[in-house]
């Protein structure tokens, strides 16, 4: 089943001399289920991609559809309600409320949209990310792994269509990445969530069932072959050496 379909996706930021042909012609889909890295030089368009995937952007033209709805017709009140149900996000600095504890953080989401938190899925998660003795804590009293364990939580406590992350582990050091990488994996393959992941980390990217590369605002490569994703990890070592 498809989750997500994106056809002839454009983005444009500015006019004049400030111009910027962020995303040019994307197209593609994705499988309900899959684990894909999105991978690409600074300032190729991921992010942009991704805010628009996420609704936190609209496109310029070109549509985005999500388990069967066309993301782009709904009006900005649908369009927060359907990202609020059907859309986990994860950034890179956590982005979690600093008042709040880890389970307030964790079911802010769903206290928002008027219902009542699924204790027992709250419970099973709290546990799988290792944070049962740190419900009543702070983000301030966290480490940066644990912060990022959180939102993914957040992320997971309306059982997202999509998780989408940017550079989830682009501020953790290698341990805490691994931790992070191998979460996002466990709950992919045990719930067929699907997953899509920016990195700058071929690691990361190896781990993946498919690598799509962007480049200046367009796809230049979308690969399922595991030999296609060593070569460009040592394509990418090559031309960095
Ligand atoms: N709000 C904005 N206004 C104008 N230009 C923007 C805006 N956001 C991004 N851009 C431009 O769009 C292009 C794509 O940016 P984007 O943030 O998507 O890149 P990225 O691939 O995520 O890069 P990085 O790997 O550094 O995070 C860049 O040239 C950037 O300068
Ligand atoms: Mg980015």
């Amino acid at each position: 089943m498809k989750i997500l379909e994106i056809k002839n996706l454009c983005k444009v930021y500015g006019d004049g001399e400030t111009k910027v042909d962020a995303l040019k012609n994307i197209t593609f889909d994705v499988e309900q289920g899959e684990f894909v890295a999105i991978v690409g030089p600074s300032g190729s368009g991921k992010s942009t991609l991704m805010h628009i995937l996420g609704g936190v952007d609209r496109p310029t033209s070109g549509e985005v559809i999500i388990s069967g709805v066309d993301v782009g017709k709904l009006n900005e009140t649908k369009l927060a309600i359907f990202r609020r149900r059907q859309i986990g996000l994860i950034y890179q600095f956590y982005n979690l409320i600093p008042i709040l504890n880890v389970e307030e953080n964790m079911t802010l989401p769903i206290l928002l949209d008027g219902k009542k938190p699924d204790k027992a899925l709250l419970r099973d998660l709290v546990g799988k990310l290792g944070l049962t003795e740190r419900l009543k804590h702070l983000p301030n009293q966290l480490s940066g792994g644990q912060q990022q364990r959180v939102s993914i939580g957040r992320a997971l406590m309306n059982h997202p269509a999509l998780l989408l992350a940017d550079e989830p582990t682009g501020n953790l050091d290698t341990e805490n990445s691994k931790e992070i990488v191998s979460l996002l994996r466990k709950f992919n393959r045990e719930n067929k969530q699907t997953v899509i992941i920016i990195t700058h980390d071929d690691r990361i990217a190896l781990s993946a069932d498919r690598v799509i590369t962007i480049e200046d605002g367009l796809i230049t490569r979308d690969s399922k072959d595991k030999y296609d994703q060593y070569r460009l990890a040592l394509d990418t070592e090559v031309s960095a050496s």
